[in-house]
């Protein structure tokens, strides 16, 4: 007898691209295998910075409390440093995260979440817990080895790592959030632009409490400016909080041109004592690990039946902290559509839409990211170190000091290029402001307005391709953010007091289509009313139109007003977005 075993969609990789999408996919109850190739999650923090978006996605899960209980909370993340040492001279600092207040504004106004800092050691296991909690197969110490597709599905061959036992497994769907050196993109020939390992770097985990040096400045990232800083790595010497202030990160580059460092425990003990300008410091070292900072993305990102989700089609150095949280995100983008298609509520042309939306942003957050890494040369330039080393570094350092011409022209040097880093720690525009353009969405020819500068500000729409925006809605019992109204497991249709006619077209396009699809009325009378008058402000259409919502809260159509004939509008708008036009 052949081992075959069978599922609807199959999932490679249990890091937050796969676990998500594994969890998504139970709670929408559609049946699916995860499989992994060790025997448990991330060894090592890795990712940790969790933005607005991704704590959306956990909120609309119903788990954002668990992540919350073991997150450092948003107001101990943002007072970000640059230094000589931890224990030496401060250069200057930022509020990184949207913690300076006028930006907290625009963050608190964007979203009912705030970005929060969890390791990757403690956030894989929430999501792989939950996901096999709803029903997910996990299987650890397993491993893809290959596929073949055929017209109604695909079959892949794994190997049980502990037994070495090779079986089958037929799903009607693949997803590969196999990682950076993900052999699903490479089996279905993905193409990709730009470069692998353009600069080498390391990781450094480490134990010691630094409370007294950090505790009045509490930031998640400490950066370091001192004699070998500006070679290779992500732009600067880092000094990464893991949990405060007891366990770090240190990220620390090398010259990828020359033989890697042989880095031994008293090799990494002297980086620390470096960093941390604490020369008799005794830390624990927990691990090092040598990695290459990427830039590549794919430009598609499926053949067939198969998808690619995370880092298996974004690759970037750790700069916006934008790796984990793209990863749940394009595992949000796919799994209801996977679902629709599954339950025969939507042509399997849908899925092409998963390529059109999420190419672009993995184009997007590559580019940042690596822009992000190469503008700490404005600091440099600042300091006047450029090309320097050892004592001649530490001098020109010094310079910034200088009651002299020269001192006061770093003074101003250095004003400007740390406004730079907003672009890496306040890219407000690049953390929520992506906007779609595919046969999922009926486009009206609009789009956001742009603002003074799109990667630093988002700005709330509902042009179509849009992410709905936030407002807090409600009644004198119960406040609750617009987007708790859209839920993922379901299309909604929001309206207010003279689009009541909405409610009944749309029960009957629900019907015909066998769509779950809900209407929401906001407005004095109904199941919530607009609290503050701010989704009056920002719905961009009449009281009496409508904004069709997708399951992953962006807008698939929109109607200005209420139209002689509802129901013909919005069945020609769903039929078109779900190809069944
Ligand atoms: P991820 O790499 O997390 O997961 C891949 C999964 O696929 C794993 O579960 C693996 O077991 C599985 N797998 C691979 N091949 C398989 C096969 N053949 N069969 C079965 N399973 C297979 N980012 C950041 O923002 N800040 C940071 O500081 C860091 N630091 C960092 C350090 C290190 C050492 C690494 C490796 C990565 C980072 N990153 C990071 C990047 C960040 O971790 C990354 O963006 C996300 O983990 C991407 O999530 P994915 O789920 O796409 O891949």
């Amino acid at each position: 007898v052949e081992d075959v075993v069978e599922t609807d969609v199959l999932v490679v990789g249990s890091g937050p691209a796969g676990s998500s999408a594994a969890l998504f996919l139970s709670t929408l109850g559609v049946d699916n295998i995860m499989i992994t190739k060790y025997r448990w999650t991330a060894n090592t923090p890795r990712a940790h910075i969790t933005n607005q978006r991704a704590m959306e996605i956990f909120r609309d899960m119903g788990i954002e409390d668990q992540v919350l209980a073991d997150a450092t909370p948003h107001d101990l993340c943002g007072d970000t440093v640059f230094c000589t040492s931890i224990a030496g001279e401060e250069i200057g600092r930022i509020k990184t995260w949207g913690t300076r207040p006028d930006r907290e504004a625009d963050y608190q106004l964007a979203s009912p979440c705030l970005t929060v800092d969890i390791p990757q050691t403690y956030l894989e296991p929430i999501l792989v817990r939950n996901a096999t909690t709803r029903g997910t197969q996990s299987r650890f110490s397993t491993e893809y080895l290959s596929h073949v597709q055929d017209e109604d599905g695909v079959t892949t061959t794994a190997r049980d790592r502990l037994t070495g036992h090779e079986y089958k497994i037929r799903s009607k769907f693949l997803i590969g959030a196999d990682g950076a050196r993900s052999k699903v993109a490479e089996d279905i020939g993905l193409p990709y632009e730009g470069k692998m390992d353009i600069a080498g770097s390391m990781n450094i985990t480490f134990k010691a409490d630094i409370s007294q040096l950090v505790d009045h400045r509490p930031s998640v990232l400490y950066w370091v400016i001192q004699p070998g800083s500006n070679v290779g790595g992500i732009g600067t010497g880092l000094v990464r909080m893991v949990r405060p202030w007891d366990e770090w990160l240190i990220v620390w580059g090398y010259d990828i041109n020359e033989e890697p460092p042989n880095l031994d425990d008293e090799m990494a003990k002297g980086i620390v004592r470096d960093l941390l300008g604490m020369p008799d410091l005794e830390p624990e070292i927990t691990g090092y690990s040598l990695w290459g900072v990427n830039e590549m993305y794919a430009t598609h990102l499926q053949k067939g039946r198969v998808f690619c989700a995370g880092d298996a089609i974004h690759r970037h150095p750790p700069s916006n902290g934008l790796g984990s949280n793209t990863s749940v995100q394009d595992s949000y983008n796919l799994a209801w559509k996977l679902a629709a298609v599954l339950r025969g509520q939507a042509d399997a042309s849908l899925l092409e839409s998963y390529s059109a939306e999420r190419a672009p942003v993995a184009k997007r957050i590559v580019t940042r990211a690596n822009r992000s890494a190469r503008e700490f040369i404005d600091i440099f330039e600042a300091l006047g170190v450029v090309g320097l080393d050892g004592d001649e570094m530490a001098k020109a350092i010094e310079e910034r000091k200088a009651n002299t011409p020269e001192g006061a022209a770093k003074r101003a040097a250095l004003v400007k290029a740390m406004d730079t880093k907003n672009y890496e720690f306040n890219a407000h525009g690049v953390e929520l402001g992506q906007f779609y353009e595919s046969n999922a969405v009926v486009s009206d020819g609009t789009r956001p307005a742009p603002t003074a500068d799109e990667d630093l500000y988002y700005q709330m729409s509902t042009s179509p391709g849009a992410h709905i925006p936030h407002a807090w809605v409600g009644n004198n019992v119960d406040k609750r953010a617009l987007m708790d109204l859209a839920p993922y497991s379901r299309w909604t249709l929001l309206t207010g007091v003279t689009g009541e006619a909405w409610a009944s077209a749309a029960g009957k396009i629900a019907d015909e289509l066998g769509l779950p699809l809900e209407t929401v009325v906001i407005g004095p009378g109904h199941e919530v009313t607009d609290l503050y008058y701010d989704w009056t402000k920002l719905r961009e259409v009449e009281e009496s139109g409508a904004v069709l919502v997708r399951p992953d809260k962006h807008v698939a159509w929109r109607s200005m007003s209420l139209p002689e004939d509802p129901e013909s509008a919005l069945r020609s708008a769903l039929t078109q977005v779900l190809g069944r036009a």
